[in-house]
């Protein structure tokens, strides 16, 4: 199989150049491979490689860049996307997409389905958005997986932050009215190998029966709050924190340039139903990213 990749600099596109490595030829891109602002060498590094499956990790992520950098945000995560879903279709290669829990507003008290109103309350979400709904309008055999407070240990992700947080200051001020999945790059990047893999030998036929956008987060959610502090009890240097306490914040008291939504926790059933897959619960995940 030869597998087309792209974002594997990202936090989710490192992993999956690792855990799709078994299926054959990997071809994977980065930003120094190749700048997705070209579409057109986008299009014929495509048509040049034929793949036989495209899995798209990258995108631009600045949530609060992304404000003032709304054209460029929706070239990425608008057309790119679009782009890469028609070539697919046109070699009869399923394409794997991720979007994110931004595209809801995060008022819904209970778990988001894929069936729910969609209202994102920033350029991000909104750019997110409109490439799903890009690719649903190419149509071809494609899974969108929309996922929820992505982190790796790699990079300055929310976890790596925290740990460095605790070794240089006594207090941690984390708000408590965000609740979401958090969901580890790895562990993802596993279940999409996994789905891979269930795909043989017709990878195209199992795709297009299934084509659709699903939710895979880390099950179960917690607040940023709560997340912090399982953070920090799961730390293997626990002595090396310099921290004393957490301080308890609101949203608001951290005024950003994008608004945030609140309350995005993922209903991931239909992804189970369909794939017969899971992603574990965000704090089982959590203690194995963090064990030594
Ligand atoms: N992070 C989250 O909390 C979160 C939450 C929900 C959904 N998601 C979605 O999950 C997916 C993976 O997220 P992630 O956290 O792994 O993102 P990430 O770490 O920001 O990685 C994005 C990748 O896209 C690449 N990229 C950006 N602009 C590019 C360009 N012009 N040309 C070529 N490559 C470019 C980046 O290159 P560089 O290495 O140079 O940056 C990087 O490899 C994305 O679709 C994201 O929207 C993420």
């Amino acid at each position: 199989m030869r597998i087309l990749l792209f974002g594997k600099t990202g936090q989710l596109g490192w992993e999956l150049n690792r855990t799709l490595a078994p299926f054959g030829d990997i071809y994977a891109f980065g930003p120094n491979d190749l700048d997705l602002v070209d579409v057109d060498a986008l299009t014929n590094s495509i048509r040049d490689l034929r793949p036989d499956l495209i899995v798209n990790a990258s995108a631009y992520t600045a949530v609060d860049r992304a404000e003032q950098e709304t054209e460029l945000a929706m070239l990425l995560n608008e057309k790119v996307p679009m782009i890469m879903a028609e070539e697919a279709r046109k070699l009869n290669a399923p394409f794997i997409h991720y979007s994110t829990d931004y595209v809801f507003d995060g008022t819904k008290t209970s778990a988001y389905t894929e069936d729910d109103q969609t209202n994102p309350l920033n350029v991000y979400g909104q750019s997110k958005l409109k490439g799903e709904q890009a690719i649903g309008q190419v149509g071809g055999a494609y899974a969108i997986l929309r996922t929820s407070w992505v982190y790796s240990l790699r990079g300055d992700g929310f976890v790596s932050k925290v740990l460095s947080w605790a070794r240089k200051q006594e207090t941690l001020k984390i708000v408590t009215d965000q609740v979401g999945s958090p969901t580890w790059a790895r562990m993802l990047a596993e279940v999409t190998s996994a789905m891979v893999a269930r795909s043989y030998p017709d990878s195209w036929g199992y795709f297009l029966e299934k084509s659709g956008v699903y939710h895979l987060g880390g099950a179960g959610s917690v607040s940023r709050f709560d997340f912090t502090r399982a953070i920090l009890d799961l730390d293997p240097r626990p002595e090396e924190q310099k921290v004393k306490g957490l301080e308890a914040a609101l949203t608001a008291d951290f005024p950003t340039p994008a608004i945030r939504p609140l309350t995005t926790t993922l209903d991931c059933s239909r992804f189970t139903r369909a794939f017969g897959l899971i992603l574990p619960n965000w704090k089982d995940t959590l203690r194995l990213a963090l064990e030594n």
